[in-house]
């Protein structure tokens, strides 16, 4: 089989597509849970929202996403004492 110009075109197109999927996918990852005292002893949706509320030190963004799994996008440091999702 020949390959002919417009399946080359269309290979290329293809490829550019993926490779935008790809790096939009790694744009997503968020910024991880800072590995400080306060954050090796917050383990509550609560607790988070007391400094990331809108009357805290360091509120969320406007616009960010209303989910309480905070550690779904925010990846938390590994020798959390929680070491799972915060109860809510
Ligand atoms: C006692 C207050 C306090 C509590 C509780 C707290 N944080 Fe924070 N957090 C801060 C402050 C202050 C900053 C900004 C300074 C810093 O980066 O350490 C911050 C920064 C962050 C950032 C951004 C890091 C960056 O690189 O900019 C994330 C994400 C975050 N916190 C998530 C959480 C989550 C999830 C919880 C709950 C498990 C939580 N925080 C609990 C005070 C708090
Ligand atoms: C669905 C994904 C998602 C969830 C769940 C989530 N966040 Fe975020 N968060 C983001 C995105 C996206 C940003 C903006 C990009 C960035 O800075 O990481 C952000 C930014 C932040 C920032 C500001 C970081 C900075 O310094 O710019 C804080 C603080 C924060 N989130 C706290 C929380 C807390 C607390 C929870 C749980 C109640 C939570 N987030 C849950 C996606 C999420």
């Amino acid at each position: 089989m020949k390959i002919s110009k417009r399946d080359t075109i269309f290979i290329v197109i293809v490829t550019v597509v993926i490779t935008f999927l790809t790096l939009g996918a790694k744009e997503r990852t968020t910024k991880a849970v800072p590995d400080d005292a306060t954050h090796d002893q917050a383990t509550s949706r609560e607790q988070c929202m007391t400094c990331h509320g809108i009357e805290g030190v360091k509120p969320q963004p406007l616009g960010h996403p209303k989910a309480n799994q905070c550690f779904q996008c925010h990846k938390q440091p590994d020798h959390w004492v929680g070491s799972a999702v915060p109860s809510q």
